[in-house]
């Protein structure tokens, strides 16, 4: 079977059976041909909360597939490859949230997406990158702690200085791994490009940045730019996406080693098995773990969308 055939097939198979597939921005170009939706973690949320489908397959890491099944209790959800989660949603535990809302029953805790639907149950509201800066602007509190990402936190706390924001040492081993003098040699190689990151990078790569944003930021950004050259400081695939989308520019990787493995592990063929009936893990979830987990996302739907 060639990758057309296989894209025919899923193509054919998902309208058949009314299934919605979500594909976040870092997966392979193959899977993005046969989406019926492609974006970062806020669109993805958001798109899940509006399908009239019967099953989602969600192309991306677990959390993702957590959060569709949360706002889409009654339909079927597959992860489209059974191991693929996020490190960093799983770098805190509830029991340190309820320790530290104990000792400053002030604050309001802010979570990023990227978190076990466990951990939201003791959030208040969610954020991603896309909306993070808007909704903490919104929040009529003024002391919060924003976990789990200190870079994305940190990016945050610059933008809205009028709010006390703590951060937990936390982060996405992905982005954290492109370093600042990684960045000034990529700057010094291309003096002509622009460099646009994703805030989960260290704080001396953004403060070297054009523009910092989501996945979708960025690739909106590099779109309707003038510019004819850019440095991308997130996830390799990026640099691919781009290169389809503005063929008539030029994309450059800040670095190679920001590879997501995670997302990495979904091939089409693991999206086919899933059209199929026969892969991916379906998302299973309690009754009451999604009430309480629910709370923190309608919040961020109700204050970014
Ligand atoms: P966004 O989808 O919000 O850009 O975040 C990137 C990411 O690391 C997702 O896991
Ligand atoms: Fe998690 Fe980082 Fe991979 Fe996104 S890129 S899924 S935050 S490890």
């Amino acid at each position: 079977m060639t990758t057309y055939e296989m894209q025919q097939e899923i193509i054919r198979l998902k309208k058949e059976k009314n299934i919605c597939i979500l594909v976040h921005a870092y997966q392979t170009h193959d899977i993005w041909e046969v989406a019926d939706y492609i974006g970062d973690s806020f669109g993805l949320t958001q798109q899940a909360a509006r399908s009239g489908a019967d099953t989602f397959i969600m192309c991306g890491v677990r959390f993702m597939a957590e959060t569709v099944k949360m706002l889409s209790p009654a339909k079927r959800v597959l992860l489209s490859s059974a191991d693929a989660g996020c490190p960093m949603a799983e770098q805190m535990d509830k029991d340190m949230i309820l320790q530290f809302r104990k000792e400053h029953p002030d604050h309001k805790v802010v979570a990023y997406i990227n978190t076990t639907a466990s951990l939201k149950t003791v959030c208040d509201v969610c954020v991603t990158s896309s909306s993070a800066v808007k909704i903490v602007k919104a929040l009529p509190d003024k002391k919060l702690l924003f976990i789990p990402d200190c870079n994305l936190g940190n990016w945050v706390r610059e933008q809205v200085p009028e709010k006390e924001i703590m951060l937990m040492q936390g982060g996405c081993p992905t982005h954290a791994r492109i370093t600042g003098k990684e960045a000034e040699a990529a700057k010094a190689a291309h003096p002509e490009a622009l460099l646009l990151v994703h805030p989960e990078c260290r704080p001396e790569v953004t403060a070297l940045a054009d523009y910092a944003g989501s996945t979708t930021g960025i690739m909106s950004y590099a779109e309707k730019s003038d510019a004819k050259e850019f440095i991308i400081g997130t996830e390799t695939s990026i640099v691919q996406h781009l290169q389809f989308a503005c063929p008539d520019k030029r994309f450059y990787p800040l670095s190679k080693d920001c590879v997501c493995h995670n997302m990495r592990l979904t091939t089409l063929a693991d999206v086919y098995d899933c059209v199929l009936g026969r892969g991916g893990a379906e998302i299973e979830m309690d009754a009451e773990t999604i009430a309480q987990a629910r709370r923190p996302i309608d919040e961020m739907l109700a204050y970014g969308g």
